[in-house]
């Protein structure tokens, strides 16, 4: 008989929350018990499971006592506060906040990538950014034959991405504005609608974003490369769901587009849409509930000797949120070993 585990998804409400409910669901995960978790404004509230109507339960310092596991999507603040307690209490923690992305005891895992470095994790395991995991799955390939010096990327990311209120604010302010009232502004600094914001997360005193520097120092991370060259632009753009990308690389050796283009299409994960003779190319509308990365407008940089350009799409919420955190339970739950937690602070 397959063994099933007692699973905690923490921030059940939220838009990955219930994504990752539905990805749980989708994949077969083994569970024997599932407890939804988020704070005191969803007591009484209730979640979708496959028909099953759950209790949501305020999180608190005795929440994870006696489950396996728990998926976490509500914040650093909750990540801070209780992934530790569940670490502590034996369940294992697969965190997709950016608290512990960079603790050195936290292994932060793309499965297609590096799940090898699971093997080192003390009972919190760290989800990427969402920019980061899709733009890592598409240059993994390349990575692996040629080696990458340098990556230069632009992101042009949805609403989605900052939640629920992230959506109605787009939603709101679009309809205000076409009815010819005014916009709201109470999620971002201005007007999402009909603009475009240079600006995601904080910023920084070397004139980035904090999203920015996900992207430079969860690069490094993943691929394991202190020599690897990161910079980075995010943009957020008034789109619901899905995240776009143009990536430019500077490779170790020369590498044609045509070689990289078929490297890719054998690649786990990637999906490439490239034929722009007939206008084929990845669109954002073309990914939602999609896990895959998709690909296409793979050509040389022509202002680069070792130089390729790309366009990368994929859905946040899946593949750049819900699903890489129930890959990440799957993988743990394949190997034994992995079940464990030894957490201190
Ligand atoms: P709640 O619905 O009770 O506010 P989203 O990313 O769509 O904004 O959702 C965030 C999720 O994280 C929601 O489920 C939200 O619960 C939950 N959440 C946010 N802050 C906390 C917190 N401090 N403790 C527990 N859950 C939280």
């Amino acid at each position: 008989m397959t063994k099933k585990y007692n699973v905690g998804v923490l921030g059940a409400t939220g838009a990955v929350g219930q994504q990752i409910l539905t990805c749980l669901g989708e994949r077969i995960f083994p569970i024997d018990s599932l407890k939804v978790l988020a704070s005191e404004r969803s007591v009484g509230k209730t979640v979708d499971f496959y028909g099953d109507l759950l209790k949501v339960e305020k999180v608190g310092p005795d929440s994870f006592n006696g489950l396996d596991l728990a998926i976490f999507s509500a914040g650093s603040e909750a990540s801070s506060e209780y992934a530790p307690i569940a670490a502590k209490a034996g369940c294992i923690v697969i965190d997709n906040s950016s608290k512990w992305r960079m603790d050195s005891r936290v292994p932060l895992i793309i499965p297609e990538i590096n799940p090898g470095a699971m093997k080192k994790h003390k009972g919190i395991i760290a989800n990427p950014n969402c920019s980061t995991i899709q733009m890592l799955v598409a240059l993994k390939p390349i990575y692996d034959a040629v080696g990458i010096k340098r990556i230069v990327v632009s992101t042009y990311q949805s609403v989605s991405g900052s939640g629920y209120k992230g959506v109605k604010e787009l939603a709101n302010q679009s309809t205000s504005l076409l009815t010819g009232q005014e916009a709201k502004i109470s999620v971002y600094p201005h007007r999402i609608a009909f603009n475009c914001l240079p600006h995601i997360d904080s910023f920084l005193d070397n004139g980035y974003t904090k999203e920015e520097m996900k992207m430079v120092n969860e690069t490094i991370k993943i691929f394991d490369d202190k020599n690897i060259k990161v910079t980075a632009t995010c943009v957020r753009i008034p789109l619901f769901y899905g995240h776009s990308e143009a990536v430019w690389i500077e490779t170790g050796r020369h590498i044609s587009p045509e070689a990289a283009r078929e490297l890719l299409n054998r690649a786990p994960g990637i999906v490439v849409i490239d034929d722009p003779e007939i206008n084929r190319y990845p669109m954002a509308s073309d990914c939602i509930n999609l896990d895959e990365v998709m690909v296409g407008r793979i050509r040389a940089d022509l202002s680069c000797e070792n130089g390729l350009a790309m366009w990368v799409v994929a859905d946040n919420i899946r593949k750049g949120a819900a699903t890489n955190a129930v890959q990440i339970a799957e993988l743990l739950i394949k190997d034994s070993k992995l079940m464990k937690t030894d957490w201190s602070d």
